[in-house]
């Protein structure tokens, strides 16, 4: 089946599988974001169900749906001007024959479109711009045209969207192995460049430029490198602040593939060895890793492989004298959370935090130690999800003194104040559950330590 045929057979479940009888579906792509003060626009990312159903990526397009017509997209042709500064894009024959939708129409046809649906329910999903900025899809408004916009329906519709895109597809995850492959190549050169002297930029910008050498046309998402006391900032954005022999450096950077992600982090020393704590910090973060992994297979809860891990985490934090007292106990009190304050992983596929949340009819935890979970379900062959633990030193969380206080019997405070500069540390790969448990699609790259101060020895002699 060809890339064209794959896209048909996803509109035609996804059609069966909202049922409707009458009104229509519209999944708007988003528009373009200007940067304020000029006459240019940030990087556009279409909204992934409009990139999931359309199969196309231009801003502004429109996949419209209704049950006696069927599909068709509406694609913005630019003007002369566009073509001038910005290129004529894709001839809409062209979008037609690579999406297999057989109407591929201008969006200047969408208004009379919609004129024909007055009074009719309209479900919208994808970006909803289309409603606070109809102008930039060649509607005057959005008002005028008296459509009964169905919030609920919007809603539902768009969830089954969501649960279809959790299970990928072959041709979804082709993307996401030539993904991996290029976050290997990007995560390898870091590997062999960080030295003391060089900045987090720069190791960026190397890593990145592997990606592209690749082939990759973009970066899933901005890249963050972290060192020293950096790496415990969750998302750091690299700096111009050289490393330091002595510090960890986190490098959380991953490459995109025909809009598909891949999500990665290494963590290694800038010097060419592991020591001391760090060495046994980083060995228990791997541990923790190793065993959620393990438990990946179709049925399993993913938030009861994100508490096994705290656990596994907290004992590891106990046996170095960080934590005090029972592991579990202290996973029931979120201790763990002050070291480890983010999910396990979510949900990865067109979106770096993909279609994950909450399985319907469950509720997000507001709970210290699970507010970051980005997906609470079960897990089920097809889905890929990140698994990312880590330990973090962030003194925001580790010098309130409310926190101080309440946990003075289960932290071990004066060696986490002789700890506060030592950043973060985060393993990180791509995990897709198989029939049969599952399979690492960065497996590749290299993170044991022996593997890590082998290419650090070598880099460095
Ligand atoms: N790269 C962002 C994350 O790991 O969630
Ligand atoms: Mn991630
Ligand atoms: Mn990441």
């Amino acid at each position: 089946m060809d890339h064209a045929q794959a896209l048909n057979q996803r509109r035609e479940e996804t059609a069966r599988a909202w049922a409707i009888s009458r009104g229509a579906v519209l999944v708007p792509a988003g528009l373009m974001l200007p940067v304020a003060g000029t006459d240019q626009f940030h990087e556009f990312h279409p909204h992934p169900e409009h990139a999931y159903l359309a199969g196309a990526s231009a801003p502004a397009g429109v996949l419209a749906f209704d049950p006696g017509a069927g599909w068709t997209l509406f694609a913005h042709v630019p003007g002369e001007d566009e073509v001038v500064w910005t290129g004529a894009g894709e001839p809409l024959e062209e979008t037609a024959a690579k999406t297999g939708l057989d109407r591929v129409l201008p969006l200047a046809a969408l208004g009379q479109w919609l004129e024909r649906r007055r009074g009719e329910p309209i479900a919208i999903i994808g970006n909803r711009d289309l409603l606070t900025d109809p102008r930039g899809y060649g509607l005057a408004s959005f008002d005028h045209l008296e459509l009964d916009v169905d919030e609920e329906l919007s809603a539902l519709l768009s969830l089954s969207v969501s649960e279809s895109r959790r299970a990928k597809a072959p041709d979804e995850l082709e993307h996401m192995r030539l993904a991996a492959q290029a976050s290997r190549r990007g995560h390898l050169a870091g590997m062999r460049l960080a030295r003391a002297g060089i900045t987090e930029r720069q190791l960026q910008v190397e890593i990145e430029a592997e990606f592209f050498r690749e082939g990759a046309l973009r970066t899933a998402y901005s890249s963050l490198v972290g060192s020293g006391p950096n790496g415990a900032v969750l998302h750091f954005a690299p700096s111009p602040k050289p490393m330091r022999d002595g510090e960890l450096v986190l490098v959380d950077a991953g490459a995109e593939w025909q809009q598909y992600a891949s999500d990665v982090t290494r963590t290694y020393p800038v010097g060419q060895r592991f020591e001391g704590v760090h060495r046994d910090l980083y060995a228990l973060v791997l541990q923790v890793q190793a065993e959620a992994i393990a438990g990946v297979r179709p049925g399993v809860e993913f938030k009861d492989l994100h508490l096994g891990a705290a656990n596994t985490l907290a004992a590891g934090l106990v046996d170095l004298g960080i934590l005090r007292g029972n592991p579990h106990d202290l996973v029931d009190r979120d201790v763990h959370a002050l070291f480890f304050p983010h999910g396990l992983g979510h949900m990865l596929g067109l979106s770096t935090h993909d279609a994950g949340g909450c399985l319907a009819g469950r509720q997000p935890s507001d709970r210290f130690g699970l507010k970051w979970l980005r997906a609470d379900l079960p897990l089920q062959p097809g889905y890929v999800v990140t698994i990312e633990p880590g330990v973090y030193f962030i003194r925001a969380l580790l010098t309130d003194p409310a926190r101080r206080a309440a946990f003075a019997d289960a932290v071990a405070w004066e060696r986490v104040d002789a700890m506060l500069d030592l950043g973060g540390i985060r393993i990180e790969d791509d995990v897709l559950v198989t029939d049969a448990g599952a399979g690492v699609l960065t497996a590749a790259i290299p993170k044991s330590i022996a593997e890590i101060e082998a290419i650090r020895r070598e880099a460095l002699a």
